[in-house]
């Protein structure tokens, strides 16, 4: 037999470069194992249904289990002859085997056996990344936990608006990986349904049995058009999404991590283990690994424009420009695993100054949103209290004076209203914990939410 699966309608050998040009192994190849456990099963369904026989099936498994073995051990020679992971399988099974190998490819197309393998791969891959999603949350919870107490400034336009606990800082990007682990269960859910049966495109004339196969392979169903399934990559768009938007907001955290980090905040120390030094100036640590998490966000949405374009306006049903979906979509899931596993280990290390965080949080007039408020108590309309504050804050900058700084005859000059029991109200202190409806920054609140966080990421967890 020729050394090409294909060969039989061709009378010139493909051109070298060609070869080269349309082979997909030197990336595909990872999909070794689940090409495999396809192929195991499929062999099995073949048999059960009568289609090949009992003895030539075990023979078939006997060959595709050699091979593992051979791949694993490094012993197996993957050629671009032989063009793609599922060629690469299949020719050296006959080769081992004889023509029964042949056998296996019966009621199957490489297109469905594509979507098989990708479909299968990417389940255990969203399985790690729901797992290391959990690993950094809880490492956020543990900080957030440790570091009750800290109050830091909270800013809106990057300028101080009012005192926020870290922890409560810490919890907000929790919150953005809970709702990214939901859309990581969302779109498995849709991913898991078996597409071996379409064959090319059409389905295919051999009594098969797809639920058994779709059992043995753990999927909740299978697919219900033959067109779709060959022509279908939304379960590789929607990975990229998510994975778009968790780097999205990795990179707005890594944004924080490596402000905090310079000498002008001092807010946290990272570990020496996740920063490099200068080769010029000797005096650097360098927060590198938030830098690369926010340069890798930009790959990340290429890779997702890179496979929504290659979709775009693709007639149906398979066509290999779709090989292309491999590369984006391999290098998305590296990326996003790399970015989880150096963030889990980073955040766990990382170190918090506290003193530089509430002398930050002490300035830029933090809590006069406080004294508004208290007037407001008092009867006066908001409007009027903010006028008020405003003009309060005004002569603290004219006589270089912070809120508690004031006395009270200062603090009346701008309102009758107020007593001497406002000292009591522009601590930070107060300032924070007066903050107790639910999502808001008491500390009691914030206690509340995490005893909830840690809940909510146990039963996420199988
Ligand atoms: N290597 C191909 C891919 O990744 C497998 C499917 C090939 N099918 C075909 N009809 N050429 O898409």
């Amino acid at each position: 037999m020729s050394e090409k699966l294909w060969a039989g309608r061709f009378t010139q050998p493909t051109d070298a470069f060609v070869e080269e040009f349309t082979a997909s192994i030197n990336f595909d190849r990872r999909m070794y194992h689940y090409d495999i456990l396809g192929s195991v099963t499929h062999a099995r369904m073949l048999a059960r249904q009568g289609i090949i026989s009992g003895d030539e099936a075990e023979t078939i498994v006997q060959g595709l289990q050699g091979i593992l073995a051979e791949i694993e051990a490094g012993d197996f020679e993957f050629t671009v002859a032989r063009e793609d992971i599922h060629m690469n399988i299949e020719a050296r099974l006959i080769e081992k085997i004889g023509a029964v190998g042949g056998k296996l490819h019966t009621a199957r197309s490489r297109n469905d056996q594509v979507a098989l393998d990708v479909r299968l791969y990417l389940r255990d891959e969203i399985d790690a990344i729901a797992q290391a999603l959990g690993t950094l949350q809880a490492a956020l919870l543990d900080q957030a936990e440790k570091n009750l107490d800290v109050i830091m400034p909270g800013y809106t336009h990057l300028q101080t608006a009012q005192p926020v606990l870290f922890a409560h800082h810490l919890l907000a990007y929790f919150e953005m990986l809970a709702r990214d682990t939901g859309r990581l269960h969302d779109l498995r859910s849709r991913l898991n349904h078996l597409p071996l049966g379409a064959g090319a495109l059409a389905g295919t004339t051999f009594a098969i049995d797809r639920e058994w196969v779709a059992e043995q392979l753990g999927f909740a169903g299978v697919t219900r058009n033959s067109l779709d399934t060959v022509s279908d990559r939304d379960f590789a768009l929607e990975f990229c999404s998510f994975a778009s938007i968790l780097m999205m907001h990795l990179s707005r955290l890594s944004e924080e991590l490596i402000l905090w980090s310079s000498a002008d905040f001092a807010f946290i120390e990272l570990s020496d283990a996740f920063c490099t030094g200068s080769s010029i100036m000797p005096q650097k640590k360098n927060p590198d690994v938030p830098e690369l998490v926010r340069g890798k966000t930009g790959r990340t949405y290429g890779n997702l424009i890179s496979i929504l374009t290659l979709m775009k306006s693709l007639p149906l049903a398979y066509n290999k420009d779709m090989q292309e979906d491999k590369e984006p979509l391999f290098d998305t899931i590296d990326t996003v695993r790399g970015s989880l596993k150096v963030f889990a280990g980073m955040i766990a290390e990382m170190r918090v100054n506290l003193e530089q965080m509430r002398i930050a949080a002490g300035r830029g007039f933090s809590t006069a949103t406080d004294i508004a408020d208290y007037l407001v108590r008092k009867g006066l309309p908001f409007r009027n209290a903010h006028e008020v504050v405003g003009k309060t804050v005004r002569f603290c900058v004219e006589n270089e004076k912070s809120i508690p700084e004031l006395t009270l005859e200062e603090f009346r000059q701008f309102s009758a209203d107020i007593d001497g029991d406002i000292f009591s109200y522009v601590t930070l202190e107060a300032s924070v914990n007066a903050r107790k409806a639910t999502g808001g920054t008491a500390r009691e609140a914030v206690e509340k939410e995490i005893i909830l966080a840690r809940q909510a990421l146990k039963e996420s967890s199988p």
